[in-house]
């Protein structure tokens, strides 16, 4: 079966469960976001190992669904745990899911994750919209056969982050004075956070944030033409930085401290993006 061939059953199945209505926005909740789907009126969820051919995550604990439903007025698709590459997902499967919306005809992909902050200016708890990515590691989602369905086998990288949709978020948070920053996103495999070095050399290169999720995604959702935006929540000052040493605990413990915040701005960003 071709790739294409699968995420077209996969694409009918979700549409034929949720009523073929059209879905304005896709959105991918990170760490300490996943409560947001909670707040979706006549919501319907499909757990992941239901959908033919996607990835089922067998981490104990990590929920693996989707939640359709409307939010503030839009129709929206959340996706509650995404797949990462440090789990083993191949960075194929890793953005199955992006690929499937593309096909599903969803035109919009809301990326949100948890970040280490490399800018010292900024404070662990700050959010951070996404302006644009580094990607160094040696991967590529669409290494292989290429989908024509999807898009050309080469593609612009431009204006992987709508400038538009970056201007509605920025007036999205004005209007709910909420703190937005502005910065671009470097991507590390993990599972293991960074060393102080590998945070200077993020910093000279051009990083305000790096973190594990997220670009795959953004690289899928370019090729296929989905217009993105991304936000990071930046939990933690990335390694070197403070003397403390990084868990995961401070992420978790940082999330749960900005979800208010963050929600309300995600639900602003979704009734104004148009
Ligand atoms: N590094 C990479 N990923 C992360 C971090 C970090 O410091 N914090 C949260 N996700």
């Amino acid at each position: 079966m071709t790739l294409i061939e699968k995420l077209k059953e996969s694409s009918a199945f979700i549409r034929n469960r949720s009523g073929n209505e059209k879905t304005d926005i896709a959105i991918v909740l990170g760490s300490g976001l996943g409560d947001l789907a909670n707040e979706l009126e006549d919501a319907l969820t499909i757990d992941y190992k239901d959908i033919p051919h996607f990835p089922v995550s067998t981490v104990p604990g990590h929920k693996g669904r989707l939640v359709i439903g409307n939010l503030d007025g839009r129709r929206v698709l959340c996706m509650q745990g995404r797949f990462h590459f440090y789990e083993g997902w191949s960075m194929q499967e890793c953005v199955y899911p992006i690929q499937v919306f593309s096909v599903m005809e969803i035109g919009k992909l809301f990326l949100t994750n948890a970040a280490g902050c490399v800018n010292t200016t900024w404070h662990a708890g700050d959010l951070m919209l996404i302006s644009d990515h580094i990607k160094l590691a040696l991967e590529s989602p669409l290494r292989g056969t290429n989908a024509e369905e999807l898009g050309p086998r080469f593609f612009d990288m431009s204006s992987v982050w709508s400038a538009s949709a970056r201007a509605s978020a920025m007036a999205a948070a004005d209007k709910i004075g909420i703190c937005l920053r502005e910065g671009v996103y470097m991507y590390f495999t993990g599972p293991q956070f960074e060393t102080p070095a590998e945070i200077r050399a993020a910093r000279v290169l051009g990083a305000d944030a790096v973190g594990m999720s997220t670009v795959p995604e953004a690289i899928a959702a370019s090729h296929a033409g989905l217009e993105t935006l991304g936000i990071s929540c930046l939990t933690n000052m990335a390694a070197g930085i403070q003397k403390q040493k990084l868990n995961h605990q401070e992420v978790l413990e940082t999330g749960e401290r900005v979800k208010a915040s963050f929600s309300a701005l995600v639900r602003e960003i979704v009734r104004t993006w148009k």
